[in-house]
């Protein structure tokens, strides 16, 4: 059930370049695509910022932040025992059932939910796409942990395989019998690997991100088109499948 709390920062760290490790208090419930609208100080801001649950353990929220403006700027301020609040757990999950084949699809921030995805499905296999070896490093740590099979692209080829995600998809699917594909990233790639799944005939979802105003429905500001309809991600997303919202293109 959702609410709205203050709680406090436990640990607001850089792990790479301009993009950090939240992680706060809160006992709360979450599903793995789920994710947490953050005020950002007192008054300075007024717009709530989404972050997606990465983790979710212990009374503790994982989240990741990249530093884009001042709102994430000021957040890099923030230190332990420091108070913040928060509106959580917000939109639609993942759909699986545990302990199902699923490929994990992400690049950047998009890493983020799927983190989470992989701790909770069990024996997932991720491909962790980066432009670099430091956007991609400290991700092939975090999903050690959590993820069966890791392959990790760059797109310079400073660290794994140089090239895109979606290069060595195909094969993938080929040789694993995959039941479903999670993807989070730029939309770019989502709606690749989403065409490429569709060939292969496997069920692909992805998880959309758009600025959000008030993360409830309430505003339209967060509205796409769908197959179907116009559609909120704030309530009827951040997840979809991937023939619902990509439906003029794959
Ligand atoms: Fe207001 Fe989605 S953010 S309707």
């Amino acid at each position: 059930m959702k609410k709205i709390f203050d709680t406090k920062i436990i640990l607001n760290e850089e792990v790479a370049k301009n993009i950090y490790r939240l992680v706060v208090e809160a006992d709360i419930d979450g599903k793995p695509g789920q994710f947490v609208n953050v005020q950002l100080g007192s008054n300075e801001f007024t717009l709530r910022r989404p972050f997606g649950i990465a983790m979710l353990d212990s009374d503790r929220l994982t989240m990741f932040y990249r530093v884009v403006g001042k709102g994430t700027k000021f957040l890099t301020t923030c230190k332990a025992g420091d108070e913040i609040n928060l509106l959580a757990p917000l939109g639609n999950g993942f759909n699986f059932e545990v302990g199902e084949k699923i490929l994990l699809v992400g690049g950047g921030l998009g890493l983020a939910p799927l983190l989470y995805a992989a701790a909770k499905i069990k024996n997932a296999d991720i491909f962790i796409g980066g432009r670099n070896s430091e956007e991609v490093i400290f991700w092939q740590n975090e999903f050690k942990s959590y993820a069966e099979n890791i392959s990790v692209m760059t797109d310079d080829g400073s660290y794994g395989h140089k090239g895109f995600v979606t290069d060595e998809l195909p094969e993938a699917l080929t040789t694993t019998n995959y039941k479903k594909i999670f993807v989070c990233g730029p939309e770019i790639m989502m709606r690749k690997v989403a065409a490429i799944a569709k060939e292969k005939n496997i069920s692909c979802q992805v998880s959309f991100e758009k600025r959000m105003a008030c993360g409830l429905g309430a505003c339209l500001s967060c509205s796409i088109d769908t197959i179907n309809s116009r559609k909120k991600v704030c309530k009827d997303g951040p997840i979809f499948n991937a023939d619902e919202v990509f439906y003029n293109e794959v």
